[in-house]
């Protein structure tokens, strides 16, 4: 675990990478300085990379109106980021991506694009489908983030397939219902998230590693399956356009939570949600947030699979909490973990645990974290004996 590691041009200072867990601090598309200091504390904290989450690619792909853009104002504070992570010995990686059909068409003032109208937006209205010329401007557009990553100092850039953003909405039969070169089979299903990474490939080169975060499954009938996951990822590897996967699962737009397993906030989501969200997830909130049981290393036995079909390295993503979680992930061959609520719960864990190697998580899973990232995403809950305190939402006897 605490060897270094290389993806592609890359070599890390040990296997642990921070999972992108949007932070919500950003503002006007800027950096703030509560992010810097928030992927500081990571970076600090032992991680051999940080990942700035989501940094849309285009006005119309956030997921929130503040959400980092790789315009000219933003590079400024970007580059203060990257400098501040690398001053601690880590590395930087940028997701980026399209959000597709779960963008927020009222905060953006544009509407959600999607392969087919068929299917309502996370907003719950229709989405435009995205005609060839959008398909092609998106394509360009990662491509052109991809570079500005590089001028701002990042290592790595994390392209986002997954959780029916608009690449992995195009190559999920639920959601993409087209009959044209970009529906039906599953070679024409994956052609959007593939020439995207051609596109970004054909405009970084080797100057910059890059990874991918694939889903395994939708989480729901009908949606992706494993098999088309391991094929696709086939056809990304042959391509050569990437140096890692990082698979995943779920949808945030049809089923968030089997991304997650554990606890289901629906009332913290309630709480601080803009309306007419905040009613739709009162009314169908339990429906839609559904609970699934919280097990570490929860996405293994789908991503061993993967790995038995991949050459190139992979980061095992899903529960990984402990030293224990690390070895097993060792164990079955993978390059790499990463982890999300474990360290926004504790920062400094990958230091502590080096230190110590029975250093358990205090996570819990209850995901409180998740609605946090309309205040700044953080572990909101208090553990005994921790000197954190509750900045938000922790409910009366919760410690
Ligand atoms: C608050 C929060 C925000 C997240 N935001 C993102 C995101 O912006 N992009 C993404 O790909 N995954 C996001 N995730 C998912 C994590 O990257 C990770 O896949 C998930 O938390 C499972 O890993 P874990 O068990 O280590 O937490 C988020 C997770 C949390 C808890």
């Amino acid at each position: 675990m605490f060897s270094p590691g290389r993806i592609g041009p890359l070599t890390l200072r040990n296997r642990i990478l921070k999972a992108a867990t949007y932070e919500g601090l950003s503002h006007g598309s800027r950096v703030t300085r509560d992010l810097v200091d928030f992927h500081r504390a990571y970076a600090a904290g032992g991680v051999g990379m940080t990942t700035v989450a989501y940094c849309a690619v285009a006005p119309d792909g956030r997921t929130s109106p503040h959400q980092i853009l790789w315009t000219d104002e933003a590079m400024p504070g970007l580059r203060v980021l990257t400098d501040t992570i690398h001053a601690e010995g880590a590395a930087v990686s940028a997701q980026i991506g399209h959000a597709g059909p779960v963008a927020d068409p009222r905060g953006n003032k544009r509407p959600a694009l999607s392969p087919s109208t068929r299917f309502p937006n996370i907003a719950g209205g229709i989405s435009r489908r995205a005609t060839r010329a959008d398909i092609e401007r998106v394509t360009v557009q990662h491509a052109a983030a991809a570079v500005r990553a590089i001028e701002a100092g990042f290592d790595a850039i994390e392209v986002h397939l997954g959780h029916s953003y608009l690449a992995s909405a195009f190559l999920s039969p639920k959601i993409n219902h087209r009959r044209d070169e970009y529906g039906g089979s599953l070679e024409n299903r994956a052609k959007v998230g593939r020439g995207i990474l051609r596109a970004v490939r054909d405009a970084v080169g080797s100057r910059i590693a890059i990874l991918t975060k694939l889903n395994m499954s939708d989480g729901v009938r009908g949606g992706i399956t494993l098999e088309e996951a391991i094929q696709t990822a086939r056809w990304i590897e042959a391509d050569g356009t990437v140096d890692a996967f990082e698979m995943t699962g779920g949808s945030s737009l049809l089923n968030p939570m089997y991304l997650f397993r554990g606890g289901a906030p629906v009332e913290e989501f309630v709480d601080v949600m803009p309306q007419p969200m905040k009613t739709v997830m009162r009314i169908g909130g339990k429906k839609f947030i559904r609970e699934y049981p919280y097990q570490d290393a929860f996405l293994l036995d789908h991503a061993r699979q993967v790995r038995r079909e991949i050459a190139l390295p992979m980061v095992l993503l899903g529960g990984i909490t402990d030293r224990a979680s690390m070895d097993l992930a060792m164990c079955e061959g993978f390059e790499f973990v990463a982890m999300g609520r474990a360290l926004l719960c504790e920062p400094d864990l990958v230091n502590r645990i080096a230190a110590d190697a029975a250093t358990p998580s205090l996570c819990i899973h209850c995901n409180r974290c998740m609605p946090t990232n309309f205040v700044g995403t953080h572990c909101p809950v208090i553990h005994d004996g921790s000197s954190r305190s509750v900045t938000w939402g922790t409910p009366a006897g919760y410690a």
